[in-house]
């Protein structure tokens, strides 16, 4: 039997951050510049984001995730007005910019580290039936701790939003806004019409690949699936995963966008480690006139002489909204607040849910990502600027591939499923990041993966994602409390067809490991049963529709909390113009305002929302 290697992550990180500390302090006299390019920037050099509020400000943007991080930096283009941006977490660290590291930030204290309400008829591999639903906490929120799948979404979507009365949401509308926040530097693409290169936004290939990777473009090709840009002309096929790194490093909202602004923005003040706990409203004229936070022990109130801006997340915008008297008027009297405007929100919550599996065996080594991949050379190579160590690998994920369910009702051209291959599983961290952060029960890896790490067995891992799912959950407060976490109950898998095409999903992942490709690494099905579904014949549909039950995983895209539409639709909470209905100088600009789950991962739509509502603003004050 083989010794067990692999040293213990805590381990590894700690060596790390000594390593930065060595490394930069060495460097900081010799060139800051150099390292700021490295994407340390932030370790060596501590910028005070501790701007206490002074009185009032043009403009105040709530949450410093993907959109409120591309609207502040963006508004504050405009030397005539002040902007304020208020986040409640801190600020990132050198574990943030590792992208192989993805999965353990959901440990720190960057991740809310929210549960679902208890699931009835889905994740059921998770303790007491719990689903985790992390969320980022920080400057650059949910874009610093995700896993930086850069993906836009399908051109019917947006087409879908602007048919519900969404003016200027179309696919054609939206896209130069895509485009504006992008940096592209993706190899055989420098000409299409559907990359930019100048934007702040870095979307790279992942220069670390395992050759499962590309065994695995090779047999989905023979089996039919062509290669293509998912971002291109047509989603549908295969193709190698494009993230949103610099140089192998993490590339969050606030790398992007804030950090190489803010030292020449006077007008643009930041504050951290400050929760937002409601907005002020002039009920008069039902007008925000600013927001109260809490700041340390202190409690401050901000003005703001033009607009308050919720960008919270699809989580925090809604608890903010209901926190302030505008919510469904059956919730609010429930927990004693006045109704200041009565709107749905939270009523509507759509998610991705998928399968974590299966996982699948080979006879190669040295490809699946393990913990003890992070070498003290690889680490010094990474902290020195090359960005082909497999530290650069986004937590493992390599490919994705768009392909259409033949029974599902969609046009020809619209994928139903997702395949996202990751060279790895619950045993690239033996145990904890993954399972922990998804909730897992313990039994799960012990039964299913543990003996893998033990071997260094080398596999890959297929999560099936369903894009257009039926079940719809929704999420309420039950205190008003703010700092109270909010009631989120996603109801995943309560429509019997969701299970459906997932299993059609898992199906045609099988088949794609059966081609030859494949087949000459000696691709095999890992036949550990999941806990729970032992009772079931191994392989079956019947095996298939139980785990997906329980090895239940969500990618994290909740959408339509604070829905957008116009003013005659009963479901929408801000109108196209992202206003809240009925109220004045009130907006939401973040992932909440999806009317409805896309094609896609949802990091890429809330640059591309943040780059529009400063458009929309600009256009309103200008
Ligand atoms: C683990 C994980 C992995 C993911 N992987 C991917 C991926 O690979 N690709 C992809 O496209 N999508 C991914 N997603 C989803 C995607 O990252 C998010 O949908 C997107 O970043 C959300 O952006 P946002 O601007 O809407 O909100 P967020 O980025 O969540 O920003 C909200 C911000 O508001 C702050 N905030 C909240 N409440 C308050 C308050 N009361 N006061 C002050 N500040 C507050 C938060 O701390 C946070 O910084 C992932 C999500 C998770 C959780
Ligand atoms: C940070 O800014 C705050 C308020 O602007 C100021 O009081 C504080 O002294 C600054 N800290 C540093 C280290 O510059
Ligand atoms: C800022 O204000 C000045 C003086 O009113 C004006 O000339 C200028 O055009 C304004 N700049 C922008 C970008 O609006
Ligand atoms: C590329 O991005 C820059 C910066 O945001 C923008 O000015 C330019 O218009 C964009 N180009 C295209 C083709 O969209
Ligand atoms: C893979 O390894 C198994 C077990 O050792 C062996 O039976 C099989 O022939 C190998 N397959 C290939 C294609 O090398």
């Amino acid at each position: 039997m083989m010794i067990r290697q692999s040293f213990p992550l805590g381990q590894v990180l700690l060596l790390a951050l000594a390593l930065a500390a060595a490394t930069t302090k060495r460097q900081q006299q010799l060139n800051v510049e150099q390292l700021r390019q490295l994407g340390l920037g932030n370790i060596i050099n501590l910028p005070n984001y501790t701007d206490l509020p002074r009185g009032s400000y043009d403009f105040i943007v709530v949450g410093a995730g993907a959109a409120g991080c591309t609207l502040a930096a963006r508004l504050s283009e405009n030397p005539n007005w002040t902007v304020y941006l208020i986040e409640a977490g801190g600020v990132e660290n050198l574990m943030h910019m590792i992208p192989v590291l993805a999965p353990m930030l959901q440990l720190t204290a960057s991740n809310w580290n929210y549960k679902s309400q208890p699931q009835r008829l889905a994740c059921r591999g998770m303790n007491n039936h719990e689903c985790a639903l992390p969320r980022g906490k920080g400057l650059g929120g949910t874009s610093s701790i995700n896993f930086m799948i850069y993906n836009r979404g399908n051109r019917r979507d947006f087409d879908a939003w602007a048919e519900r009365g969404n003016h200027g949401w179309s696919y054609d509308e939206v896209l130069p806004y895509f485009l504006r926040s992008e940096s592209a530097q993706l190899q055989g693409l420098e000409h299409s019409p559907y990359h930019n290169h100048s934007g702040p936004l870095s979307v790279e290939d992942v220069r670390y690949r395992s050759s499962l990777a590309h065994a695995y473009v090779r047999a989905a090709q023979q089996a039919g699936h062509s290669r293509t840009d998912y971002n291109g002309e047509s989603q549908l096929g295969v193709s190698y995963v494009q993230a949103n790194t610099l140089k192998g490093r993490r590339h969050s909202a606030f790398s992007a966008y804030i950090e190489p602004v803010r030292p020449l923005r006077k007008n643009l003040h930041i504050l951290t480690m400050a929760r937002v706990t409601r907005v002020l409203i002039d009920e008069s004229t039902k007008s925000a006139i600013g927001v109260e936070l809490l700041h340390g022990r202190r409690r401050f109130e901000v003005r703001a002489r033009k607009e308050v801006i919720l960008s919270a997340g699809a989580f925090n915008s809604p608890q903010l909204l209901m926190l302030s008297g505008i919510g469904p008027e059956d919730n609010l009297r429930a927990i004693g607040l006045p109704v200041v405007q009565a709107l749905p929100v939270g009523k509507l919550l759509y998610d991705h849910m998928c399968h974590f599996g299966p996982t699948f065996v080979t006879n190669t080594t040295g490809q699946t990502i393990f913990a003890s991949s992070l070498t003290l050379p690889a680490l010094k190579d990474f902290l020195l600027g090359r960005a082909d160590t497999r530290l650069s690998s986004i937590g493992g994920v390599e490919t994705l591939t768009f392909i259409k369910i033949p029974a599902a009702q969609t046009p020809h051209d619209q994928p139903d499923i997702e395949l996202i291959q990751v060279a790895g599983s619950l045993a690239s961290d033996d145990g904890t990041g993954l399972t922990h952060g998804a909730n897992f029960k313990n039994e799960i890896y012990e039964k299913m993966y543990r003996h893998l790490a033990w071997h260094h067995q080398d596999h890959f891992t297929f999560l099936v994602m369903q894009f257009k799912p039926q079940s719809v959950g929704r999420l309420w407060l039950h205190t008003r409390n703010p700092l109270e976490w909010p009631r989120i109950d996603p109801k995943y898998f309560t429509v019997e067809e969701d299970v459906e095409q997932l299993l059609e999903g898992i199906k045609e992942a099988i088949r794609i490991t059966q081609m030859p490709a494949l087949q000459s690494l000696g691709t095999r099905l890992l036949d550990r049963p999941v806990p729970g579904c032992e009772d079931q014949r191994f392989g079956s549909d019947d095996y298939w529709r139980c785990s997906i039950r329980t090895m239940s995983y969500t990618l994290h895209h909740q959408v339509a909390t604070c829905r957008m539409g116009p003013a005659t639709d009963p479901t929408a909470v801000v109108s196209p113009e992202l206003k809240v209905h009925g109220m004045r100088k009130l907006r939401v600009v973040d992932t909440s305002v999806i009317p409805l789950p896309p094609t896609a991962h949802t990091n890429a739509a809330a640059f591309m929302i943040g780059e529009k509502a400063a458009d929309l603003i600009r256009a309103a004050w200008l």
